[in-house]
């Protein structure tokens, strides 16, 4: 083949789609569940928008956009993520004018320039939802209860759910100098890219998975941030701990979490399998009281998740069970000869419109050869009209896995297939 889909990049082939019908049926019911409207945003934005709120030390930001100049000169980037759009629109729209929090649910294709590998693509999907102005820990609770719900009607078993606090702009400095002097005499242990991440997010330090070096070694013994919180923050992670508690939610305590992205504030979290590298985590997400800040607006809370559309499509897969929907056809209808394949058409134009599935079978081909067509689209009935049916205004029905058929008055095929 001279074309192929580019690097990173994959076809969702028909066959493939009832599962992601699936997932996205699901956490569409979900979220209105909990009483969260659906929004849409654009998939570029200005390249600043991403540059201020995924920040300009991440590797999102530093190696994987897709930036580019349009024909009028802006600079414009490819949706990394979807939080910072949301927040955008939020104040774009007046949305602080709402009863808060706002509660908004999403779907969205995302770019992001990173080594492919499985579950890592460069063209990826996330649902997601945010839960915008207010700061409460009962709203993260219910973020994550509803991130937990998903992955529970999903079906997907042994998933972890991990919860950590990383502090505000209060604490989060203090610790950070904490951190930067465990490591300080220790980097000649480490790898070559924990080093860069010394100098520019020495958070992610902790997020290392090489146990080629001693990064590992060094990040068991780290201080943890929710050991170093200030007073506000403290309370906010105690609560929400007992929040968790109320909801029976199966959460771990991971010291060692920390999200990939600069505007996180507090409460972080992900659910992985167990075991597993970053490229398996299904979701992740938190609280980013100081994004909407930073992107202009009055100071105002918020708290969301993203989730890996491929990855729990991947995950529902694995559990082995057959697609959700079939892959049959209800009605094929078939036409001998010029005459009756116009009434064929005819006859599968007024079975649609009568909210029944027809497929017209190739013209031109023998009765033998159109009722192969339909045996290969798994018809339930084969519908077929020949000289003496077109004469009779009757079609003749054949109910395919009984191999039974009669004729009817043309009149009442929708009605005798709906009938079954
Ligand atoms: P994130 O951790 O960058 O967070 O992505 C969330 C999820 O998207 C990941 O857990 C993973 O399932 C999926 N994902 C990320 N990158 C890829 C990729 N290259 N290929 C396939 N799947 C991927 C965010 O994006 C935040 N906006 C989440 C959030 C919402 N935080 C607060 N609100």
């Amino acid at each position: 083949v001279q074309y192929r889909a580019p690097r990173g990049t994959r076809d969702i082939l028909p066959a493939e789609q009832s599962y992601w019908r699936h997932v996205e049926a699901t956490a569409r019911e979900l979220a209105h569940l909990f009483g969260y409207a659906q929004i849409d945003t654009p998939i570029f934005e200005q390249r600043a928008l991403f540059d201020r709120s995924v920040g300009q030390g991440t590797d999102i930001v530093e190696k994987e956009t897709y930036t580019f100049q349009d024909r009028g000169g802006e600079e414009l980037t490819l949706r990394p993520e979807g939080t910072a759009p949301i927040c955008r629109a939020y104040l774009e729209h007046g949305m602080s004018s709402l009863p808060q929090p706002v509660r908004l649910y999403y779907f969205c294709p995302n770019f992001r320039y990173e080594r492919p590998q499985a579950g890592r693509y460069r063209h990826f999907n996330q649902c997601g939802v945010e839960a915008i102005g207010d700061s409460n820990p009962a709203v993260d609770a219910e973020v994550i209860e509803l991130s937990w719900r998903l992955v529970e009607e999903l079906g997907l078993s042994g998933q972890q759910l991990l919860v950590n606090s990383i502090g505000d702009g209060e604490c989060r400095p203090r610790y950070l100098e904490r951190l930067r002097s465990h490591y300080t005499h220790h980097l000649g242990k480490v790898c070559t890219d924990c080093h860069h991440r010394f100098e520019r997010n020495v958070l992610r330090m902790l997020d290392c998975k090489r146990s080629d070096f001693g990064c590992q070694e060094l990040i068991a013994e780290a201080p943890r941030s929710a050991d170093h919180l200030c007073t506000a923050c403290a309370g906010h992670w105690s609560k929400l701990l007992y929040y968790l508690d109320a909801l029976d939610l199966p959460y771990t305590v991971e010291p060692r979490l920390v999200r990939g992205l600069d505007y996180y504030t507090r409460t972080a979290f992900e659910i992985q399998p167990p075991g597993k590298g970053a490229q398996s985590t299904v979701l992740g997400g938190g609280r980013y009281d100081g994004l909407i800040q930073e992107l202009g607006g009055q100071p105002t809370p918020g708290i969301g998740f993203g989730a890996g559309m491929e990855r729990l499509v991947l995950n529902v897969k694995r559990r082995g069970e057959a697609a959700p929907e079939n892959d049959q056809t209800q009605v094929v209808v078939i036409g001998l000869g010029e005459v009756a394949y116009r009434e064929a058409h005819r006859l599968a134009s007024h079975l649609r419109r009568e909210g029944i599935q027809a497929v017209l079978a190739p013209a031109g081909r023998s009765m033998r050869g159109q009722m192969r067509h339909a045996t290969a689209l798994k018809a339930r009935y084969s519908l077929i009209l020949g000289e003496e049916e077109v004469q009779k205004e009757t079609v003749t029905v054949k109910n395919m896995a009984r191999s039974e058929q009669m004729e009817i008055p043309a009149k009442s095929a929708a009605s005798v297939v709906r009938a079954g």
